[in-house]
């Protein structure tokens, strides 16, 4: 069924969604804003779970999510917290969400999200779908329809949205007792940010600190390395499928070499 938006309690939005992907002079990806929800790499249901064992004595836990685009993958891991922790998914909220496209912020901070018919039945399928809207706009990018849709409340008030440069917020925040999620953002920064990223991120980091990066940032760019080199350790807890299809485009900040543990996506402080 098809809802006008004036069934939904949204003023008409001056930004869309745009999922775009820019190249430089040579061909590689400079930046990319493609995503998804429920990305196959994670077993979202158990990052859920650990997350809930891990910070059990903390009653607020801050989630950063860096590189969100516009909001599939921070409203993925929103969805999986509710559905698998109920009341307690409470002191998660909301997750911070941020990505150093202005104009990807604009649209997801207006309520505005695109989804396509894999998206919709995740939704449908994890019994969300009263969270979304569908305005009658339909958009072909990648050769795949892409509805409209508002995000309703109260899903849209678990994930607030702001523009940032990880960059500069490795290098400035404090990252105690949090969350940091950066994934499949990594090689659309150079192998010298990566590194410092990677050495901001350890300095501003305590033994509670969790980092999560994505199946494409384990394999084109050298996160799991530099991460690792600065001393994160890499946590093997039945989260990382592996399941994501390798898309054989090459960008900015590919290595020319394989990371030397391919089998961790989640990290954290000291020793494993
Ligand atoms: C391929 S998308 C991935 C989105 C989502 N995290 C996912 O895995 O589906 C990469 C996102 O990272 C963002 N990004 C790249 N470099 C960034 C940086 N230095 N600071 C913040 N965001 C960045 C891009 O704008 C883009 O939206």
């Amino acid at each position: 069924m098809i809802i006008s938006p004036i069934a939904c309690s949204y003023p008409n939005p001056v930004f869309q969604s745009i999922r775009s992907r820019t190249y430089d002079e040579l061909g590689r990806v400079l930046n990319c804003n493609y995503t998804n929800f429920n990305r196959e790499d994670m077993n979202w249901k158990n990052l859920a779970k650990f997350l809930d064992k891990r910070f059990q004595d903390q009653k607020r836990v801050r989630i950063n999510f860096a590189g969100c685009s516009d909001g599939s993958e921070p409203y993925t891991l929103a969805i999986y917290l509710i559905k698998t922790l109920g009341n307690k998914s409470a002191k998660f909220f909301p997750i911070e969400a941020s990505d150093i496209s202005p104009d990807m912020v604009e649209a997801a901070k207006s309520g505005v999200i695109f989804l396509h018919d894999r998206d919709l039945k995740f939704i449908k399928e994890m019994g969300m779908s009263y969270s979304f809207c569908r305005d009658s706009e339909v958009k072909i990018m990648r050769d795949i329809p892409f509805y409209k849709h508002y995000v309703n409340e109260p899903l849209r008030s678990s994930v607030t949205f702001s523009v940032s440069d990880v960059r500069k917020m490795a290098e400035e925040g404090d990252f105690s007792n949090r969350v940091f999620v950066f994934r499949n953002g990594w090689t659309f920064n150079s192998l010298e940010d990566q590194n410092s990223i990677s050495k901001n991120l350890y300095k501003n980091s305590n033994e509670k600190t969790l980092v999560i990066i994505g199946q494409s940032d384990l394999f084109k760019s050298a996160a799991s390395d530099y991460l690792q080199m600065y001393g994160f350790r890499g946590l093997d807890n039945g989260i990382f499928t592996g399941a994501e299809t390798n898309y054989p485009s090459v960008s900015i900040g590919q290595p020319s070499w394989k990371p030397i543990y391919p089998q961790y996506i989640l990290f954290k402080k000291g020793i494993r």
